[in-house]
């Protein structure tokens, strides 16, 4: 028998999810709640959503389950193909001095954004091996983590990618699958954490670049404000944020300047 989700039951969800996550559900979603949720209410045999939602209360542990069935986790390898082109220039002119470089794939879903990072940076870094290059990758999901870490991939995610870097970077896993190589997975530190409710204190040094994409079209206004208020704090004096192509923070921050199509600089560098 299949159970509805009724209007109330859903603002339960839709409060606690704000809460939690910052995720911002519009009345739209009921549907979309439903179905994500109702394999869990099978799995317990609950009777109903309400009965979920006291679950998840009452176990609070049980909110990254929440947070899995939730979260929409769409991403692909080289994704926002203009942000790779600007970077080719921008690495090698601002670090090379140095270097070194401090990156964070801050929504990394299932692991194709930090490894298109490492995967790119050899590419253009001929001496990557002298280079100090630390890649911290997070997402508020642990069933993505769990994958990124595996960092396994199906060939229609490999679509599109080019055979050199397939041969270069990939071995072949199964008929249908490719595995990332251990050398990508070793200059990639995999965490959870959660942008909204996270403590960004636990971040000791500053970052150089971070990856922020599409993930801050899931929270309100004030949210995304508190959001880029944070990161600014954390990006060193030259560094940059990316953003998603259908996100914006024109007049959020004026501390961060557009230089490039979805990618911002501090002011006055
Ligand atoms: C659409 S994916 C984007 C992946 C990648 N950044 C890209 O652009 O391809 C959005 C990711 O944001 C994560 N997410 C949603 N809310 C979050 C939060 N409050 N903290 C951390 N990650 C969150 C989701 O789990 C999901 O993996």
């Amino acid at each position: 028998m299949n159970i509805k989700l009724s209007q109330r039951e859903f603002s339960l969800f839709k409060e606690l999810i704000y809460a939690e996550f910052g995720i911002s559900l519009s009345e739209k979603k009921i549907a979309l709640v439903q179905s994500r949720l109702h394999k869990w209410v099978k799995a317990l045999e609950l009777n109903s959503f309400k009965e979920l939602y006291e679950h998840v209360v009452a176990n609070p542990h049980e909110l990254v389950l929440l947070a899995d069935a939730i979260t929409t986790n769409v991403t692909s390898f080289f994704r926002e193909e203009n942000q790779w082109i600007f970077l080719e220039k921008f690495i090698p002119k601002n670090y090379s001095h140095t270097k070194k470089i401090r990156i964070w794939s801050a929504a990394c879903s299932t692991g194709q954004e930090p490894y298109t990072i490492a995967m790119f940076l050899h590419e253009i870094l001929p001496d990557i091996k002298s280079w100090d290059i630390k890649i911290l990758a997070t997402d508020l999901s642990h069933e993505v983590l769990r994958k990124a870490k595996k960092g396994e991939y199906k060939k229609k995610d490999l679509e599109g990618m080019p055979k050199k870097l397939l041969n270069k970077y990939f071995i072949k896993h199964s008929l249908d699958s490719y595995i990332i190589k251990n050398e990508l997975k070793n200059m990639i530190l995999f965490r959870s954490f959660n942008l909204v409710a996270g403590d960004y204190k636990i971040f000791k040094n500053p970052i150089d670049l971070i990856f922020c994409r599409n993930v801050m079209i899931y929270f309100n206004k004030h949210t995304q404000l508190e959001l880029i208020n944070n990161l600014f704090n954390l990006i060193s004096s030259s560094g940059l944020l990316l953003i998603g192509h259908s996100e914006s923070i024109a007049h959020k921050d004026n501390r961060l300047v557009p230089i490039a199509p979805s990618i911002y600089q501090k002011r006055g560098f």
